[in-house]
């Protein structure tokens, strides 16, 4: 059996694990669950019971190295040991150099050699500062991009925790890893310390501006005026305004790259890099330099290593950031979700719709209790969403992860076509899906709905299709002006149990006006007739 890898079919990036497709119907678990098995035990049970197949979560530089070159990987071995025995999957969070745009996971002997491995200066000359929150000033101090020595201690950890995984993982339980977490500067739009103030001098490279030029359909519209306008200089020259982020970004994406290609020279399963999303107005207010969808053609060009670059959502505008985070083939992969009742339609939206790879609420653990919002802006958290008072169902989301679960062969095949479409209550602006000459709708209405409604369609033979909804009344209309009536031939309740479908109902007389309330899967059949 192959290592787990990425292919695109029919134009759509996917995973596949064991050679077969594998959507991550995942959770991510708080930061420091996974640094202790004890910690753990239980809470693989409460995962398997929720369907999951997954979890993501940190596997720690300061764990692995604790001493300058001596390397520990008893506790990653246990974990996918109590993952084997829970018959789930997992993503490794290398939390390394980066941890939100901070160096709290680097090894006391790094964090202690400041001469060895320089922090970034936010204000010239200053190793620490106040970064001014809204409310409070939050104390921040991080490694800096510009060091050679901490990329090159960083990747030798890393490699050796890839070259660990692949004499002992061989049945596969390490999906993919995500390389850092949530890079960039906080404080100020670049590094003003000295390696950096050189560095900026510097005329922007060759192979930047190319690779800029060859992706520049999606650059965003500040960047690409820039570039049309001038293509070599200094980074100012070049990109004006948009100088410090870019610099940043192409530092950060550099160093990741030299950590991922280090672990993929051991043992080369997908990575990514995930991002805290554009958030205020300037780089700086998040992360300058992480991997933004401003920065994603960049992220192509400067770390081919990684598969694609995946949001952190804890922000109001699902729908946008979506759509932001799936351009130039990157495919849509959610590490991180704020953990409220809007999770079951997004899950289902983010299938559906995007044919996602990955569906992570974030601190998945705390099923049940309202999101944590504790943390607010210090982590990125727009706490000012309403929805976050509203608690994600175990039992909702547990069973769309057992329907989804169930369909994954069906979905993933026709991922990357568009018999596969989902509409969300989220998005007033879509309520239709088209099918050729047929056109399924779902309405979404007050009373019914919570306002997290969703349905997903899957059109397997012609006038044939799965619905998955949650919480909507679907309608069929025919576009085929030679048979524009439809009817039900028949609608089965069910749900696919180890690839093969079994009915539970056959819906008929009051139970044939569909309205869906708990997620619920139904295999229809239509006729169409003048
Ligand atoms: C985003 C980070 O990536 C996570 O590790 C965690 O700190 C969450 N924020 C907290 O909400």
């Amino acid at each position: 059996m192959s290592i787990p890898r990425t292919e695109t079919r029919n134009g759509q990036k996917i995973l596949l694990v064991d050679d077969k497709p594998f959507i991550l119907l995942s959770g991510e678990l708080h930061n420091s669950s996974s640094s202790t098995l004890e910690y753990m035990e239980p809470i693989w049970d409460k995962m398997q019971a929720l369907h999951l197949n997954s979890l993501l979560f940190p596997v720690t530089w300061q764990q692995v190295e604790p001493v300058e070159g001596e390397f520990h990987f008893e506790l990653v071995d246990g974990l996918i040991e109590q993952a084997k025995a829970h018959g789930m999957k997992f993503g490794i969070l290398w939390f390394g150099a980066w941890k939100n745009a901070a160096c709290s996971y680097a090894p006391a002997w790094v964090k202690t050699d400041i001469k060895r491995f320089p922090r970034a200066e936010v204000e010239k000359g200053l190793n620490f500062i106040n970064v001014p929150f809204k409310f409070f000033p939050m104390p921040y101090t991080t490694l800096s991009a510009f060091s050679e020595e901490t990329t090159k201690m960083d990747a030798r950890a890393f490699s050796k925790l890839c070259a660990h995984l692949r004499e002992y993982d061989t049945d596969h339980t390490v999906v993919l890893i995500q390389v850092e977490n949530e890079t960039g500067l906080l404080g100020a739009g670049r590094d003003h310390s000295d390696i950096a103030d050189a560095a900026f001098a510097e005329k922007v490279p060759a192979e930047l501006v190319e690779g800029l030029l060859a992706r520049k359909d999606g650059l965003v519209p500040d960047v690409k005026e820039a570039l049309e306008h001038c293509q070599e200089g200094s980074w100012e020259e070049v990109f004006g305004e948009a100088a410090e982020e870019m610099f940043m970004a192409y530092y950060t994406a550099k160093h990741i790259e030299a950590v991922a290609a280090a672990g993929k020279a051991e043992y080369p399963i997908p990575m990514y890099a995930n991002c805290w999303l554009v958030q205020g107005g300037k780089p700086g207010e998040y992360p300058s330099g992480g991997p933004v969808y401003r920065v994603m053609e960049l992220y192509q060009t400067a770390a081919p290593s990684l598969s694609w670059v995946a949001p952190d959502i804890y922000i109001p505008q699902y729908i946008d950031t979506c759509k932001k985070y799936t351009k130039q083939g990157n495919p849509l992969f959610i590490p991180e979700i704020a953990l409220q009742f809007r999770a079951t339609s997004r899950l289902m939206y983010a299938v559906g719709k995007y044919h996602a790879i990955c569906f992570a609420p974030f601190g998945i653990e705390d099923i049940g209790k309202p999101a944590d919002t504790s943390l607010g802006e210090l982590v990125g958290m727009d706490v000012s969403d309403p929805a976050l008072k509203n608690v994600l169902d175990p039992v909702v989301y547990g069973r769309v992860n057992e329907l989804i679960g169930g369909m994954m062969p069906v979905l993933t095949s026709l991922y990357g076509t568009n018999d596969l479409q989902a509409v969300i209550e989220e998005d007033p602006e879509e309520r239709t899906m088209k099918f050729g000459d047929m056109a399924v709708s779902g309405s979404f209405m007050p009373g019914l709905s919570a306002g997290a409604g969703a349905l997903l369609a899957a059109k397997t033979a012609p006038d044939e299709y799965y619905l998955l909804g949650y919480d909507t009344i679907p309608s069929f209309t025919s576009l085929d002006p030679e048979k524009p009536f439809t009817e039900y031939l028949s609608i089965e309740e069910g749900e696919f149990i180890d690839g093969e479908w079994v009915m539970h109902r056959l819906l008929n007389g009051d139970e044939e006006h569909i309205r869906f309330g708990a997620p619920t899967l139904l295999r229809i059949r239509i006729h169409r007739y003048s």
